[in-house]
């Protein structure tokens, strides 16, 4: 076997299972591969930091440039913007091919990072970076790649969701809901990210650039959290037949001011019958809806957070870039699109 060098960003929640898996699942990957994955080192901020995993503790260093300028495959799981934007650039200048979960980053400066990855011919692959463990990334991408996608309308935080279904079925507060998904691994670093809605409204940005070929800015995506919903709001909705969820919708349509066609991305709390598959996503569970023409509906649903489950992405992503790493080239271009307007309409539907 040919053997490719794997660097590791980051031993957190999900970090730390990459690490396992790959460690353990060794030889099976290596045959679906054609070639070994050897994980050359593990960065981290601090070398005696507690783990959820226990860690080969000679894996663990706090220098970048010497793991990421020695690997033939990067895997950011840092979060954040910075160092990870200049560790991602840097490797993919480097020569070599880059995993992200990293969703902020990509919302924020994917089309520079996928430009660099197309000028040398680099993969940036990011399954994991939008519905955790629920393959949509390269359904999109690829598979529906020949259709026109419609629309998608999903829930894509797995945080908020498991904090609605906690306020909604156990009456749990939104702060004791909150702490509970921080300690399963679920929130972001900074959870202000999740229930401010801004992680949704960046995976809202990546699902509309993949669903509709263009470049959607994640300042043009329309975002309320679910900080200002109220348990009052959570029961007469109960009442009413309907449950209270964070969706993400993306869409093309007619500005009905304007008339101008085009596309738009929106995150905001609606009311969501309880006759609707979104009313029976419960926990940090994640859905999303696909309408294509040819296709029709489509529905993808399972774990939207939690650092075992979006490992599975993570690995995914890996072993398709090293199976091409190992065939040479890469399989699309990263960063092509079409040019669309891209429509300011705030928040035009409540119910579903
Ligand atoms: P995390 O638990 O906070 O882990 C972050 C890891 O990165 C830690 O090991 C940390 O080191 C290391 N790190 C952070 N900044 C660093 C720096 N400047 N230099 C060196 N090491 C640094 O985060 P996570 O939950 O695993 O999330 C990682 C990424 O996956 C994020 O982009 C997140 O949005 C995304 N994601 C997470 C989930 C989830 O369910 N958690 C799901 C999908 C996507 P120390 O351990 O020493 O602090
Ligand atoms: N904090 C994110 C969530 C992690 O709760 O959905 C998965 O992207």
């Amino acid at each position: 076997y040919r053997n490719l060098r794997v660097a590791l960003l980051g031993g957190g929640s999900v970090g730390a299972q990459v690490a396992r898996l790959l460690l353990e699942h060794s030889d099976e990957l290596a045959n679906r591969v054609g070639a070994s994955l050897e994980l050359v080192g593990i960065l981290v901020r601090d070398l005696d930091a507690p783990r959820t995993v226990d860690l080969p503790r000679e894996l663990l260093t706090t220098d970048a440039d010497s793991l990421i300028l020695g690997a033939d495959i990067v895997i950011e799981l840092m979060g954040g913007i910075e160092p990870a934007r200049s560790y991602i650039l840097t490797a993919i200048n480097s020569g070599a091919d880059v995993v992200t979960a990293n969703k902020a980053l990509l919302a924020q400066h994917g089309a520079e990072l996928f430009e660099a990855a197309d000028q040398v011919g680099a993969q940036l692959n990011y399954e994991a970076a939008v519905a955790g463990a629920i393959p949509i990334v390269r359904p999109l991408r690829d598979s529906l790649a020949g259709d026109t996608v419609n629309r998608i309308l999903g829930i894509v935080n797995g945080t908020t969701n498991f904090i609605l279904d906690r306020m909604d079925t156990a009456g749990d507060t939104l702060e004791e809901a909150l702490a509970t998904a921080t300690a399963l691994g679920y929130a972001e670093a900074d959870p202000t990210a999740d229930i401010e809605g801004y992680d949704a409204a960046q995976k809202a940005a990546l699902l509309a650039s993949l669903a509709f070929h263009t470049n959607v800015p994640l300042e043009k995506v329309y975002r309320e959290g679910i900080t200002q919903v109220t348990p009052q709001q959570i029961e007469s909705a109960r009442k009413a037949g309907y449950v209270v969820k964070l969706l993400a919708i993306c869409e093309r349509l007619t500005d009905p001011e304007t008339g101008e066609q085009g596309v738009s991305a929106r995150v905001y709390p609606a009311m969501v019958h309880r006759g609707h598959p979104l009313a029976a996503v419960h926990g940090a569970n994640n859905a999303v809806f696909v309408e294509a023409e040819a296709a029709g509906p489509l529905m993808f649903y399972g774990a939207g957070a939690g650092g075992v489950q979006t490992a599975s992405a993570v690995l995914g992503d890996l072993v398709s870039v090293a199976r091409r790493h190992v065939m040479g080239g890469p399989g699309y271009a990263a960063s092509s699109h079409a040019d669309l307007p891209i429509l300011d309409i705030g928040k035009v539907t409540t119910r579903y």
